[in-house]
């Protein structure tokens, strides 16, 4: 789990404009290539110069395991270059964040919900920050699935591409305006090996992550024909 926020953390620090990266193959792929080769550290002398400059980094699903981490990992930045709005659906179940956040919280890392099934509450999470912008989203909300498709209805099937899928989709409805205008912002995807393979019994999830896989994919000719810089393959 570190090393995923140690690369996704250098990723980030790269002084590229703009990139759509699907990540969580990148453990095992090119990818991991692609995000070595960008790390670039913002120089920043003084504290206030560093805080003016921080990103904004929105991540979704940190309520536990790699959302939670990554949030962590970004916010204790000993450069203090970023600001985290670690968000997740479910406030109440903030604890194990706020605990692993330690002094970072109410500094470099603020908790905000946000549900990814739902448009509005991630506008209303995305209008709540200074003049909305987000230079760093990371879309890492997701559930899984497992056992045979016989045995699963589709109403668990459809509520898990709404989670993976359409959450994404969801998302960057709401974020990619403001990200082309300024022509300027990552876009992090936690995707899955899956996404590129299938496996025993994940039919659905992988079907779910192969979406997000084509999606992402076909977008990103569209960040090109806005001049945006890219990471991803
Ligand atoms: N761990 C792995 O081995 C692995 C492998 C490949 C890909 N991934 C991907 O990595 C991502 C994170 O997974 P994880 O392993 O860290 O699992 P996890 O610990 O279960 O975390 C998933 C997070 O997503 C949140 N979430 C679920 N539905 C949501 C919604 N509608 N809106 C907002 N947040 C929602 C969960 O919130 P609640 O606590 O409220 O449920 C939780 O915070 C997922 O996209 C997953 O598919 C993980």
């Amino acid at each position: 789990m570190q090393w995923i926020s140690k690369c996704v953390l250098a990723h980030l620090s790269s002084s590229h404009s703009f990139s759509l990266f699907i990540s969580f193959p990148v453990l095992i792929s090119l990818r991991l290539h692609l995000v070595c080769i960008t790390i670039s550290p913002e120089k920043a002398t003084f504290f206030f110069i560093a805080t003016m400059n921080q990103k904004v980094v929105l991540i979704t699903g940190c309520s536990s395991g790699i959302g939670l981490s990554l949030a962590v990992r970004i916010a204790n930045d000993e450069k203090k270059r970023f600001m985290v709005y670690a968000t997740m659906r479910n406030t109440a179940k903030a604890e194990a964040l706020k605990e692993a956040a330690g002094q970072t919280l109410g500094q470099t890392l603020e908790i905000k919900q946000l549900d990814v099934c739902d448009e509005n509450s991630i506008r209303a999470c995305v209008d709540s920050l200074p003049m909305g912008k987000i230079d760093i989203l990371i879309s890492n909300a997701g559930v899984g699935m497992i056992g045979p498709v016989e045995c699963q209805t589709i109403e668990e099937m459809k509520s898990v591409m709404d989670t993976n899928f359409f959450g994404l989709v969801r998302l960057l409805k709401v974020v990619l305006p403001n990200m082309k205008r300024r022509k300027s912002g990552h876009i992090v995807v936690i995707s899955s090996i899956m996404g590129i393979q299938g496996i025993l019994f994940n039919d659905i999830y992988a079907a779910s992550k192969f979406a997000v896989e084509g999606f992402c994919e076909s977008l990103a000719v569209q960040a090109m024909r806005f001049n945006l810089n890219m990471h991803s393959k």
